[in-house]
C-alpha cells in the first residue's frame, strides 16, 4: 500500500478532525502517501483530491466540523457517478480508502464494492451513535454534551416560571441522544422513534407527577413518530391549558463545537486503526470501540440494524423521573 485517500461524509460530527488527523500520521508514519477527498463523495466523482501532509492536520484535534467538508451525495448512488468515482480513484493511484461518516456514508463504500476492488474501511462519524459495532460514534459524546448544557440553561427558566418546556433534539431515524442527554439531564419524560408515543399516557403521566414540581422538561427525538416537538406540545396544550408551555428546537447546534476529550481520544483510536486495517489486508470493514477494544464491523452489519435501546436505562429513566 503507497497512497491512501481520506474523506469525510454525511453530517459532520465533532471529533472528524481528530479522526483525519491520526489517519494521516499514521500513513505517513508507514510511509504511505495521503491524499485528502474534499466534500465526501461528491469530490471523489468531481476529482476534489489534495495532497495531505503532517503539518496539513496541525492543531485541528480540537475543531468541530471538518476541514475536509461533507456532502450528502445523491450523484454516488448512480451507477454514473460510481464509475466516474473509480476512473478518479485509479488516476490518483488509491490503493485503499479511509471513510469517516454514518449510515449513508458505509451504505455507499457498501454498494460501491461492488464495482470497485480498492480496499475500504470506515471509520462511524455521526453524532446519532445508530450504528452497531461500536460502544460510541465519532460525535456522540460531544453532542450530548451540547444538549445537556443547553438544556440546564432552560431548566434554569422553566424553574423560574413553572414552566413545561419541549426540548427536541437531533435524531431523525435513532432516539439515542434523546435517551442519554434526557438522563443526563433529568428529564421528566423522553420521546424516541423507538418507542411508542402515545399523547394519552403523556398526558397521563404529566398529571401525575408530582404536584409541586416546578419545572417539567420533556425530550423529544426529532423522528417521534408523534411529530416533533411542536406538534406534540400543541396535543398536550389543548389538553391541559393550565401548564405554561413552551418549545425549543436545538437544531444544528448540536453538530458543532470543540470535540470533547472522549471524543479525541476515540476518534484517534479509531483513524489510528483504519490504517494499521488498511495496511493489514482488512476492507469492507468499519472500525469501532467495543469494551474498549477496538473491533471491525463489517458495513453490511453495521448499518443493517439499529440499535436496542438499552432496557436498563429505560427503566431507571421511569423511576428517576418520578
Ligand atoms: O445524521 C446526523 C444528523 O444530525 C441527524 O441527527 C439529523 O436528523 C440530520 O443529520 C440532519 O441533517 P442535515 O444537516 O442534512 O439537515
Amino acid at each position: 500500500m503507497k497512497k491512501i485517500a481520506v474523506l469525510t461524509s454525511g453530517g459532520d460530527s465533532p471529533g472528524m478532525n481528530a479522526c483525519i488527523r491520526a489517519v494521516v500520521r499514521t500513513a505517513i508514519y508507514n510511509k504511505v502517501e495521503v491524499m485528502g477527498i474534499m466534500h465526501g463523495y461528491n469530490g471523489m466523482i468531481g476529482n476534489e483530491f489534495i495532497p495531505l501532509g503532517a503539518k496539513s492536520v496541525a492543531n485541528i484535534i480540537h475543531r468541530g466540523g471538518t476541514i475536509l467538508k461533507t456532502a450528502r451525495s445523491s450523484k454516488f448512488t448512480t451507477i454514473e457517478g460510481q464509475q466516474r468515482a473509480l476512473e478518479n480513484l485509479m488516476k490518483h493511484g488509491i490503493d485503499g480508502v479511509v471513510a469517516i461518516g454514518g449510515d449513508g456514508t458505509l451504505k455507499g463504500a457498501l454498494e460501491f464494492g461492488k464495482i470497485c476492488s480498492i480496499p475500504f474501511v470506515g471509520c462511524p462519524g455521526t453524532i446519532d451513535n445508530d450504528l452497531i459495532g461500536t460502544d460510541f460514534t465519532i460525535g456522540y459524546d460531544t453532542a450530548i454534551n451540547t444538549v445537556v448544557e443547553a438544556v440546564d440553561k432552560i431548566r434554569d427558566t422553566a424553574e423560574s416560571h413553572d414552566r413545561l418546556f419541549f426540548v427536541e433534539v437531533m435524531g431523525r431515524d435513532a432516539g439515542l441522544i434523546a435517551l442519554r442527554a434526557g438522563i443526563g439531564v433529568g428529564a421528566e419524560c423522553i420521546l424516541m422513534p423507538e418507542t411508542k408515543t402515545d399523547i394519552e399516557t403523556l398526558i397521563k403521566r404529566l398529571n401525575s407527577g408530582r404536584k409541586n414540581k416546578a419545572s417539567k422538561i420533556i425530550i423529544v427525538a426529532e423522528g417521534d413518530e408523534a411529530g416533533g416537538a411542536f406538534t406534540i406540545a400543541e396535543h398536550v396544550k389543548r389538553r391541559l391549558p393550565d401548564f405554561d408551555t413552551r418549545v425549543t428546537v436545538l437544531g444544528h447546534i448540536q453538530r458543532g463545537g470543540n470535540p470533547s476529550a472522549m471524543d479525541r481520544v476515540n476518534s484517534s483510536r479509531m483513524g489510528f486503526a483504519a490504517v494499521e486495517a488498511l495496511l493489514a489486508g482488512k476492507s469492507g470493514v468499519m472500525i469501532g470501540i467495543i469494551n474498549k477494544k477496538i473491533a471491525y464491523t463489517p458495513f453490511e452489519n453495521a448499518t443493517k440494524h439499529t440499535q436496542r435501546l438499552d432496557p436498563d436505562l429505560m427503566r431507571m429513566l421511569d423511576i428517576l423521573s418520578l
